[in-house]
């Protein structure tokens, strides 16, 4: 079972679940009438997106994107590259950007740059977590689920080489997670 692996709990299923609420009846006061695109950036946002788009009670359609950093598990590099474009014209959209956590601020940097670029009507960003000791780039979020501290963690779509993004909630692993892992 995953419970043997976590060292400790950030975030407990009922934290994020209530959080979750106050931060679509935000988006819904916002929205009204925009026909906001709700952009997922693939894999981590999903678990947040599924549980955010039904907190929203506007119109809004989805689409995803996937983009990739080069680097290791633990730290990336900067460079971005795109893997999966979106399937939707930005242009006269208003976005809203989903991601799991914002660490050093590149990826997001990167996508807003490029869907102003492609002539969104706005880009806004709601994360599920604000790691702000991790910015390399100057990168604010609109919406916040929680800030966390300079520590690797997982769950709720944040993955372990891959792993872990199943965790209904939000945690630090064992230490001997990572000795097992060489
Ligand atoms: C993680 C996370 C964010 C990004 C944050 O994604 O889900 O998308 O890194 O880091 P940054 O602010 O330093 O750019 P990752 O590239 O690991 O892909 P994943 O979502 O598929 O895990
Ligand atoms: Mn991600
Ligand atoms: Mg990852």
């Amino acid at each position: 079972m995953l419970e043997k692996d976590i060292e400790k709990v950030f975030y407990s299923e009922a934290q994020i679940q209530e959080r979750v609420k106050v931060l679509g009846q935000q988006i819904s006061e916002d929205y009204q009438d925009k026909n906001p695109l709700v952009v997922g950036v693939l894999k981590g946002a999903v678990p947040f997106l599924a549980d955010l788009v039904r907190a929203i009670n506007v119109h809004l359609e989805m689409d995803f994107m996937d983009v990739s950093s080069y680097g290791s598990a633990f730290v990336s590099s900067g460079e971005v590259r795109i893997l999966k474009d979106l399937d939707t014209v930005v242009e006269g959209r208003h976005i809203i950007l989903v991601e799991d956590i914002i660490d050093s601020g590149r990826t997001l940097k990167y996508l807003v740059e490029l869907l102003k670029h492609r002539k969104a009507a706005s880009v806004k960003i709601v994360t599920m977590l604000d790691k702000p000791e991790g910015r390399v780039v100057d990168m604010e979020a609109d919406y916040i689920g929680f800030d966390v501290p300079n520590e690797f963690v997982v769950g709720y779509g944040l993955d372990y080489i891959e792993n872990y993004r199943n965790l209904p909630y939000i945690g630090v692993l064992k230490p001997a997670v990572y000795e097992n892992a060489d």
